[in-house]
């Protein structure tokens, strides 16, 4: 079982990679810089890839092993109010949340086994339906796209039986969110690890909260 993912230097993505190293699988991070919790595991680590730069994730991409479980887990939070947005923030998260997973699907897409499946991280948030809060305009419309990319890959990748699920990870304490949140990254972890097990092809296309739940668009 050949694992590989975007960030994991720190956050919910070195979480996943210790989760599935501990399952025995192989674990590539493709990420921007390394850390110490990072090298201290199994994993093997290509660092400077930015999932802004398509060659950057090309270039990585092109030694690898066939892959089996792809997830991009990379992403960009500026929060941001009406009163006080700034379009270039909102570019920059469109450009890592929404076009980062569509860079990393074209650049995986020869490596993906038949059968494989794609996780994309992309957030609650990025619901139409659950945005009762308003606000966080970049996050918010940079996950609701990043949520149509990847309904759009399930049916361009359907052909192949590749699976792929467009993931919430909780309210997760992380330099993200400042160390707010409901869970620790390993629970989240635990958590998309489990829907990433359980759910196959014929539920491709659909959008999970980590504890198990569907979410609406
Ligand atoms: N925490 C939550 O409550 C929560 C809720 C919903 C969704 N999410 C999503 O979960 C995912 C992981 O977030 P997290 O909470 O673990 O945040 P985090 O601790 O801030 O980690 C973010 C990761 O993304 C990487 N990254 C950011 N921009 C990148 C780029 N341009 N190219 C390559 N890597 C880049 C970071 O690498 P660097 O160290 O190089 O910056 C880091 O590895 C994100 O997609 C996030 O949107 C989180």
């Amino acid at each position: 079982m050949h694992v590989v993912i975007t960030g994991g230097n720190k956050g919910i993505g070195l979480s996943l990679i210790k989760k599935y190293l501990s399952t025995g699988a192989n674990v590539t991070s493709l990420c921007r810089q390394s850390s110490a919790d990072l090298d201290a595991t199994q994993a093997k680590v290509i660092t400077g890839i930015d999932v802004t730069n398509s060659e950057s994730l090309e270039n990585a991409v092109k030694d690898l092993d066939p892959i089996d479980l792809l997830i991009s887990n990379a992403g960009l939070l500026i929060g941001d109010t009406f009163d006080h947005f700034d379009l270039e923030n909102i570019n920059q998260q469109f450009q890592v949340n929404t076009l980062g997973p569509l860079r990393l699907a074209k650049a995986c897409a020869q490596k993906l086994k038949r059968g494989a499946k794609y996780g994309i991280i992309t957030s609650r948030m990025g619901s139409i339906a659950d945005n009762t809060s308003g606000g966080q305009y970049g996050y918010r419309l940079s996950k609701a796209a990043a949520n149509a990319v990847g309904k759009s890959l399930s049916e361009d990748f359907r052909s192949q039986e590749i699976t792929v699920l467009m993931l919430h990870p909780g309210y997760v304490k992380t330099d993200m969110t400042g160390g707010r949140g409901l869970i620790d990254t390993a629970e989240s972890a635990e958590g998309l690890y489990k829907i990433l097990e359980e759910k196959t092809l014929e539920k491709t296309g659909s959008f999970w909260h980590a504890f198990g739940d569907e979410l609406p668009w």
